[in-house]
């Protein structure tokens, strides 16, 4: 059954802390070690400089040519978006609860899913509005941001087919998504609507950020090609944190406008998350359990806590998306993508079958 192996062949670690995904065993710790001529993860415009990673390498901070935070001199990141094109292969008997453990998480997922082909046109637009006044290296970057939002999009529709035709009361709500993405771009002005799309963009690094941390958990015996192309999707959100913020910075960069715009935009996706949430919670009877509640409460606040200092930071004066650390787990998954082939690893939960690798690991 293709959903239960890699495609690539290559068997995904049951352990990322200590495991590379080559095999190669994973330093103990990480923090202790400096990475000393590798180009930089995805997001530092510092290739080639070392780079010392803090013990918790979600949180830590970036030194960068003996910088500290507050003088990191933020320029536009340079490192290409390379378009990588993924085909998902879903199960025949593929459901909407594609986490049994975790049917609430796996809605929420769903409801973000439902709000891709809304939000990231908007956000494609935004940007793409702005591309004359752009200088030619920027101009080129913006359109490969939008080549990898289009996959975004493209891949989560057929997801969310998917889930129309399992919870026909999903399609008012992707009406109502579509006329608030209508109303920014129609009744706002364009630099707003490009504030609100580099706020996205931050929120989305934060989501992916929180994502990781927490994806033994969320993701336990889940479906590997649905977490798949989540984990895919936030990796490149990670890779291309930057790229709305930069156009931003170069036609407005007004942190007040950004701040209020990146307000705005997580109260929308807190909204339609929990709205569509609903609509499967309610037609499945889970709606008025409650573990149904106390799981969800306590996603959004251990979101909510490590979403909104990454915002705020976002909008300090002179900070840029590159002083945000790299998730390593979902920088390390995307650099397995074959181009060659098109395949990259698919992504296996905790429970499965790793042979000699959890052969020392208490059951
Ligand atoms: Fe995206
Ligand atoms: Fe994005």
């Amino acid at each position: 059954m293709p959903a239960r192996h890699t495609l690539a062949g290559t068997p995904w670690p049951a352990h990322p802390a200590r495991h590379t995904l080559a095999g190669t065993p994973w330093p103990a710790h990480p923090g202790r070690h400096t990475l000393a001529g590798t180009p930089g993860s995805a997001g530092f415009a510092t290739a080639g400089i070392p780079l010392s990673i803090g013990p918790d390498p979600g949180r830590a901070s970036v030194q960068a040519n003996g910088r500290g935070l507050g003088e990191t001199v933020p320029v536009p990141a340079t490192h290409p978006l390379p378009l990588r094109r993924v085909a998902f292969d879903y199960p025949d008997d593929w459901t909407a609860n594609w986490i049994p453990a975790k049917p609430e998480f796996a809605y929420a997922a769903n409801s973000v899913s439902l709000l891709m082909p809304f939000a990231e046109p908007l956000f494609i637009k935004a940007c793409n509005a702005y591309l004359p006044e752009l200088d030619p290296p920027l101009r080129e970057r913006t359109v490969d941001f939008a080549r990898q939002e289009t996959q975004h999009y493209t891949q989560h529709s057929k997801v969310n087919k998917m889930l129309e035709e399992q919870y026909p009361g999903l399609v008012r709500v992707e009406r109502w998504m579509d006329r608030t993405a209508r109303w920014v771009w129609n009744k706002r002005s364009h630099r707003f609507a490009l504030a609100f799309s580099a706020g996205g963009e931050t929120t989305a690094y934060g989501v992916a950020r929180w994502a990781e941390k927490h994806m033994g958990e969320l993701f336990d015996g889940a479906d590997p090609v649905t977490t798949t192309l989540f984990m895919w999707h936030l990796a490149e959100e990670v890779e291309h944190k930057s790229a709305c913020w930069d156009v931003y910075e170069a036609v407005d960069g007004s942190r007040l406008r950004y701040a209020w715009a990146m307000v705005v935009g997580m109260l929308m996706l807190g909204w339609f998350t929990w709205l569509g949430t609903f609509v499967m919670l309610w037609q499945d009877h889970r709606f008025f359990r409650p573990v149904t509640w106390f799981r969800m409460v306590r996603w959004s606040l251990s979101l909510a806590f490590d979403l909104i200092p990454t915002m705020v930071i976002s909008a300090t004066p002179h900070h840029h998306p590159n002083q945000f650390t790299d998730p390593l787990y979902l920088t390390t998954f995307l650099s397995q993508f074959d181009s060659e082939t098109g395949t990259m690893p698919l992504w296996q939960g905790p429970t499965i079958d790793v042979g000699d690798a959890g052969a020392d690991e208490p059951q």
